[in-house]
């Protein structure tokens, strides 16, 4: 029988989910389709899914806790992240939650050895990718608007944090800084959440946001001759991460980042 998954969002229109797993289960001769469901009841959305047979679904803003005492379980990615992206039922059937989004991101950057990371902002974004990148050995520091939320989160993952000030003056200390704010985003009004003055040249500066493909923060970075990476790269291997737990495969993440990129681009 033809397999289906979705995504629950709110809005969701916008989501390119379902063409990159469509793509995907094409690719690998899979019988199954991907549909998008806007969501503005959460859990009658969840329980319609349960009785009609999903195989798995991802949840999209602004559902991702709120998603969390729906489902029969979560794994230890999810607890510690406070959050869900996406759902798959285990051997006994039961519908668990996991995140990939923060895996998904560190899997995105180019080859490099862990040393000192700057992570600005302080949301949800930011604390996956935070307990992501601490896993794969980075020394993590917080910046944030709102410094009592970088605290609270540094103290959670035993990391530091500092004022944006601070950060701004220290930018050359980190081979790695991530832009994890909404600033920068189409909707948003564009700026910049540093200033990135004294970015040094061969410093890897990733911003999330893949919409626009390159913000200005990342259009600074690459003039200061930063290496530079947008929010594609997160956004197709948290999907990838979702394929695998859903179908074993581990899908091709190369030319789903081209396709991506020309949707956005284009
Ligand atoms: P997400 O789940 O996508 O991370 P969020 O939880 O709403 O979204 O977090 C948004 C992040 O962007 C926060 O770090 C927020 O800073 P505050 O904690 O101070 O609100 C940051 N942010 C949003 N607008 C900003 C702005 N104009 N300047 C600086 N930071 C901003």
């Amino acid at each position: 029988m033809k397999k289906w998954y979705a995504v629950l969002g709110d809005p969701v229109a916008q989501s390119m989910s379902p063409a990159m797993h469509d793509q995907w289960f094409k690719e690998n001769g899979l019988n199954a389709s991907y549909i998008p469901i806007h969501a503005s009841d959460l859990k009658a959305a969840v329980d319609s899914l349960r009785v009609l047979g999903c195989s798995g679904f991802n949840v999209t803003v602004p559902h991702k806790q709120a998603v969390i005492p729906l489902l029969d379980g979560i794994d230890e990615a999810a607890e510690r992240m406070n959050a869900v992206n996406t759902v798959y039922y285990d051997e006994e059937n039961r519908l668990i939650g996991t995140n990939t989004d923060g895996f998904g991101f560190v899997r995105s950057l180019p080859e490099t050895a862990a040393g000192k990371a700057l992570i600005i902002g302080a949301g949800g974004a930011a604390r996956g990718i935070a307990f992501a990148l601490k896993d794969a050995g980075w020394q993590i520091c917080i910046t944030n608007r709102t410094e009592q939320k970088a605290q609270q989160l540094a103290e959670e993952l035993a990391a530091d944090s500092c004022t944006l000030a601070a950060a701004e003056a220290r930018l050359a200390e980190f081979p790695l800084i991530v832009q994890t704010t909404t600033v920068g985003m189409n909707f948003a009004s564009g700026g910049m959440p540093v200033n990135p003055a004294n970015i040094q040249a061969g410093t890897i500066v990733a911003d999330i946001i893949y919409n626009p493909l390159e913000t200005e923060f990342l259009r600074a970075a690459k003039a200061k001759g930063a290496v530079t990476v947008n929010g594609v790269g997160m956004f197709v291997h948290q999907g990838a991460l979702a394929f695998e737990k859903w179908t074993g495969i581990n899908p091709d993440t190369e030319t789903m980042n081209e396709m991506i990129t020309m949707k956005v681009g284009g």
